[in-house]
């Protein structure tokens, strides 16, 4: 991959999730300055130092970074790392408030600094923050996006793999919805290879664990199980090591260089929805071409009765969160 000239990300927020987007970023080439913005300048002035002293292995990418917000002018896209931390046990729409005000503060004072660019929320809940940092930047829902599900479906994504034998780039399968608690992934879309999931035969062992193709399909039990462990996921990872960084990182990373290289690749980014399949005015994960325009379109995916219905159900979680909060 090389890196696009010229090309600048900004991150504000030089936590656990800032830095190890930065040094995703760096080591992927995703942009050609990494610019890293924190209000603890102690802090930030050593994330910034330490990722430099790597750049000779990194490749054309230069890392700068300060506590003066001007670190983010010009760049082509802003990431938003910022925020409260989601301590173990708490779900992502519990840290909501807090994390709202940071942004009614931030957003005016980031899109005067980089009026061109794509922003991209990562904070939790990015699908609120998602909402909010659209309105209070007045920019369209195709610019002001957040990470939504695109980690979830790469959990998702490495759980068939591993478990079907198949490198994870010939797992097709999304998550869509919250990224949270109501995300569900589209089974009646996934596929393995050319074959759809449905129809993926597994071989069972004496001990009824699966392996690679053979003589029976998934079963129900199976598909809600796997749901349920990407669903958990972060739960388990923070319960063990107080946050999620680097699968969160390297998925940043990934949608940066989407909009940077004006790829038009396929994501499940959160966005603010018109009318997608009957659901309006939420941000929900659903696929979205991504450009340098930002979303260049959302995707009308074929859903099941019951992924309408739980698509429904996890905008309804999502407009009463927002209404608590006056979104
Ligand atoms: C994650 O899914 C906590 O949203 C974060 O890793």
């Amino acid at each position: 991959m090389s890196v696009i000239e010229n090309s600048k990300l900004a991150i504000v927020g030089a936590g656990a999730v800032g830095t190890s987007l930065a040094y995703a970023a760096l080591i992927r080439e995703s942009a050609r300055e990494v610019a890293l913005y924190d209000i603890n300048s102690t802090k930030v002035a050593a994330e910034v130092l330490d990722l430099a002293h790597g750049t000779q292995f990194t490749g054309a990418s230069r890392v700068t970074g300060g506590d003066d917000l001007d670190v983010v002018s010009d760049a082509n896209v802003v990431v938003i790392t910022a925020g409260a931390r989601q301590h173990p046990g708490q779900s992502r729409l519990e840290m909501a408030g807090v994390n709202v005000e940071i942004l009614r503060d931030l957003m005016p004072k980031l899109v005067e600094r980089a009026p061109d660019a794509i922003f991209v929320l990562v904070t939790n809940p990015v699908d609120v923050l998602a909402v909010a940092a659209q309105q209070f930047s007045g920019l369209p829902p195709a610019r002001v996006f957040g990470s939504g599900t695109v980690l979830d479906s790469s959990r998702l994504r490495w759980m068939l793999s591993e478990r079907v034998g198949v490198a994870i780039s010939n797992v097709h399968a999304l998550i869509v919805g919250e990224h949270g608690d109501s995300e569900f992934p589209l089974w009646s879309q996934a596929r393995i290879g050319p074959i759809s999931l449905a129809d993926w035969m597994l071989t069972r062992s004496a001990g009824g664990s699966a392996s690679s193709s053979g003589s029976v399909p998934f079963t129900e039990a199976e598909f809600e199980s796997i749901a349920e462990d990407v669903k958990n996921a972060a739960y388990r990872v923070i319960e063990g090591k107080g946050a999620t960084n680097y699968a969160i990182g390297l998925s940043g990373a990934r949608i940066v260089e989407a909009v940077l290289r004006d790829e038009g690749a396929i994501l499940p980014v959160s966005s603010v929805l018109t009318d997608y399949r009957g659901v309006s005015g939420v941000a929900l994960s659903v696929p979205s071409v991504i450009d340098a325009s930002g979303i260049a379109r959302v995707i009308d995916v074929p859903f099941s009765p019951k992924e309408q219905a739980l698509f429904e159900h996890s905008a309804a979680t999502l407009r009463a969160s927002l209404d608590t909060l006056g979104l």
